[in-house]
């Protein structure tokens, strides 16, 4: 049956890849990028080699948190329903470290952004049938300082990505257990997979970004994903794992959201 789908940060990488595997399938694919230019040029591309005319898109630079907030207003005005959300936009190495909020725009970018994005269309996505958000985490995590969240601490840039991969983590298993209509899929991808960004912060990488494609596909639209809302896929393993466990906590999850909360007001 045919899906709207929206994948974010779709513009490069796996996110790129994996559209283009579900234009192939005939879905209606919403892209977003933070460059209209190249949103555009991606689009046109994608079009044309899946031969699906229904791929529109959204600009949003996810380090500016007013811009996610306008495009969750345009995307409510524009869509129906929504049946797939992919929170695949991500940022490692980065000129610019702190956003103009203060925020360190790992977590800004990585966390910050999807969070606000997807509380804003929930309406949308409850009303499709068992609709599916696939989060994209990492193997890199580690325990999320609430200062640094905060912006108040300066971490490293690995050390913020990290951070942010499990805020993003925790927020999933939160999603899932008080979404219940909803599955809620944080994954890693898999390590070190062909893309600019493995290309800019590691300089080699040890897989294709085939492989990010193909969980991510999977996960979207698979069946056998159905009823794994709240678990933790590790592409690295080929199969669901734990989480890193200074987040697998309730305590720590709750005090995350409320922080969260507090910041988004
Ligand atoms: N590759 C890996 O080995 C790996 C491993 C674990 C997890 N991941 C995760 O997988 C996701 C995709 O990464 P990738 O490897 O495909 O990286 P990528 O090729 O660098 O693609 C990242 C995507 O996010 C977009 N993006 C970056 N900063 C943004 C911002 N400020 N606002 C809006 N969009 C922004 C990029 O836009 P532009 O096209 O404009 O650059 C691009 O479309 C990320 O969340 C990453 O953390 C990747």
């Amino acid at each position: 049956m045919k899906k709207t789908i929206l994948i974010t940060g779709s513009t490069d990488g796996i996110g790129k890849l994996t559209a283009l595997k579900l234009a192939k399938d005939g879905h209606e694919i919403y892209l977003h990028g933070r460059n209209a230019d190249k949103l555009k040029v991606v689009i046109s591309e994608i079009k044309t080699a899946s031969n699906n005319d229904t791929i529109k898109g959204f600009v949003a630079d996810f380090s500016d948190l007013e811009a996610v907030k306008n495009m969750a207003t345009q995307i409510n005005k524009e869509l129906s329903k929504l049946d797939i959300l992919i929170n695949n936009a991500g940022v490692y190495k980065s000129r610019v470290a702190k956003t103009k909020d203060g925020f360190d725009i790992r977590f800004a970018v990585n966390y910050l952004a999807p969070y606000l994005l997807t509380k804003a269309i929930l309406p949308l996505l409850k009303k499709g049938n068992a609709s599916r958000i696939i989060n994209l985490s990492s193997a890199a995590q580690a325990q999320v300082s609430i200062e640094a969240l905060e912006g108040e601490k300066t971490l490293s840039e690995m050390e913020a990505y990290s951070q942010s991969k499990l805020a993003l983590t925790m927020w999933s298993l939160y999603l899932a257990e008080n979404e219940p209509d909803l599955i809620v899929i944080p994954v890693n991808p898999g390590s070190l997979l062909n893309t600019n960004m493995v290309k800019e912060g590691w300089g080699f990488h040890r897989s294709s970004a085939d492989k990010g494609r193909d969980i991510l596909y999977d996960l979207a639209v698979a069946e056998k994903f159905g009823n794994a809302s709240g678990k933790y896929f590790d592409n690295d393993r080929g199969g669901f794992g734990a989480i890193h466990p200074a987040g697998d906590n309730e305590e720590a999850i709750h005090t995350l959201i409320k922080k969260t909360n507090e910041l988004m007001n």
